[in-house]
């Protein structure tokens, strides 16, 4: 039939992996279009909680086919473990895992190189996953990447390692003073890959296509957020992909006519992972406090994340970006306590109004916010089921967004779990 695009609308971490575990009752097919393990999609039913770093979050749902598709990069010992988790908890992904032959891999180097590139910087660190994105994204763009197809190859696997290694041992020597990698541990390691791997791989696009045809609904999930986009995010402090919608279609090989939807999930504040400029955050105690609300701890690493108020002209970029056409406002029930909630509308550099995030770091850095306040609602939501229900503040502050955005709010999450969501009828998908 179609497909419906699920896009990051900040800096990654609204809570992607609910929205579309909740969405895919509804789907055939559900597909991964880029990133790699840096990713940390939760999922939370009852006490059970599954964190996804590869596989898409589609995978709990029993009927849904799921893909990995070519703009994914695939570490195959984060893909085998969480494979594992999943039978431990009795998902089988028999049959229902299908991963692109085009997909480029990460190699040990890669997480070694990334790491080591993180450590010699004295300043700029981008604060990356260490799960060696960056690395393989080059290799891929450098055309010296070893892709899922390779696996199965030992001849071509053997050389393609041996030539990469051969440079990234001497990079790894010469400028990090860290230990050369043994070619021949990390090709056996790899063959055993590729006898685990061999039964999903599959030919992505012609699958998605034939779907299509076969009247089958595909939910297009995203990783990390707009802001974190190699093209349009706060550079260099950004991922080395793009999570922007328009990126489904390269990443699934997908013509963009095949597109009828897209939703950008938001979060009622905004956090960031990382380093690199955030207008709205909060400094100190504030900081802290609404990190312990939120329980604001990456999913991936761990680390604590950044906070910050709703910014309106982040969400415009996104929904510029992406062609968003409803958001799913997610950890609304976070701000329950909160006796005053702001939201940045605009921002200031000096007497100079700007309306739009700009594209040039330095102006990013220098950003001052204009807020308004709203009063909080003091009450908790968390147990709500319909959209009526919620509290006075707690609408006007959605009907705010969705006044200042211009893009309807068509999910509200109150909480970690699958029921806690609120599907507001006139949007219904
Ligand atoms: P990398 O993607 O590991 O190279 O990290 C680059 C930047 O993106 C760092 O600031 C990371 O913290 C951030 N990042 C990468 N993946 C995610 C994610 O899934 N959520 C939030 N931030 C992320």
């Amino acid at each position: 039939m179609s497909v419906h695009v699920i896009v990051g609308s900040q800096w990654g971490d609204e809570g992607k992996g609910k929205i579309v575990d909740l969405l895919s009752e509804n789907t055939d097919v559900c597909a991964r279009y880029q990133g790699g393990p840096n990713a940390g999609h939760s999922i939370v039913l009852g006490d059970k909680k599954y964190i996804l770093h590869l596989i898409p979050s589609g995978i709990i749902h029993s009927g849904v086919i799921n893909v990995i598709g070519n703009g994914v990069v695939i570490d195959p010992a984060v893909l085998f473990e969480e494979i594992e988790f999943l039978k431990k908890n009795d998902i089988d992904v028999t049959g229902r895992l299908k991963i692109s032959g085009n997909a480029h891999l990460i190699l040990p180097y890669h997480k070694v190189l990334d790491k080591a590139q993180e450590s010699s910087k004295q300043q700029n660190k981008i604060g990356t996953t260490g799960r060696g994105i960056g690395p393989a994204y080059v290799d891929k763009y450098n055309r010296s990447g070893i892709r899922v197809v390779d696996l199965l190859d030992e001849n071509t696997l053997r050389e393609k390692i041996k030539q990469n290694l051969y440079q990234k041992n001497k990079i790894l020597a010469t400028i990090y003073g860290v230990e050369a990698l043994s070619a021949e541990s990390i090709v056996e390691q790899y063959l055993t890959y590729g006898e685990m791997i061999s039964g999903f791989i599959d030919d992505v696009s012609i699958y998605l296509n034939d779907a299509l045809k076969k009247d089958k609904n595909i939910l297009a999930e995203g990783a990390q957020g707009t802001l974190l986009d190699v093209d349009f995010g706060t550079y260099p402090f950004v991922t080395s992909s793009n999570p922007i919608s328009g990126a489904a279609c390269v990443g699934l090989g997908i013509g963009p006519t095949k597109i009828r939807r897209v939703t950008g999930i938001i979060k009622a504040y905004t956090t960031r992972v990382g380093e690199g400029p955030f207008p709205t955050e909060f400094s100190g105690k504030q900081g802290e406090e609404m990190r312990a609300l939120g329980d604001e701890y990456g999913a991936t690493t761990g680390r604590p994340r950044r906070c910050g108020w709703f910014d309106v002209p982040i969400a415009k970029l996104a929904i510029r970006l992406s062609g968003i056409d409803s958001f799913a406002l997610t950890k609304l029930d976070v701000l329950d306590t909160l006796d005053e909630i702001k939201i940045c509308v605009s921002y200031f550099i000096g007497d100079e109004k700007i309306d739009d995030f700009p594209t040039n770091i330095k102006k990013q850095e220098q950003l001052d916010c204009e807020y308004i306040s709203l009063p909080g609602w003091k009450s908790p939501t968390t147990e709500i089921k319909k959209y009526e229900d919620l509290p006075v503040n707690a609408k006007r502050y959605v009907e705010k967004i969705e006044e200042l955005t211009n893009v309807p709010v068509s999910i509200i999450s109150i909480g970690p779990d699958r029921n806690q969501t609120i599907v507001r009828e006139s949007f219904v998908f």
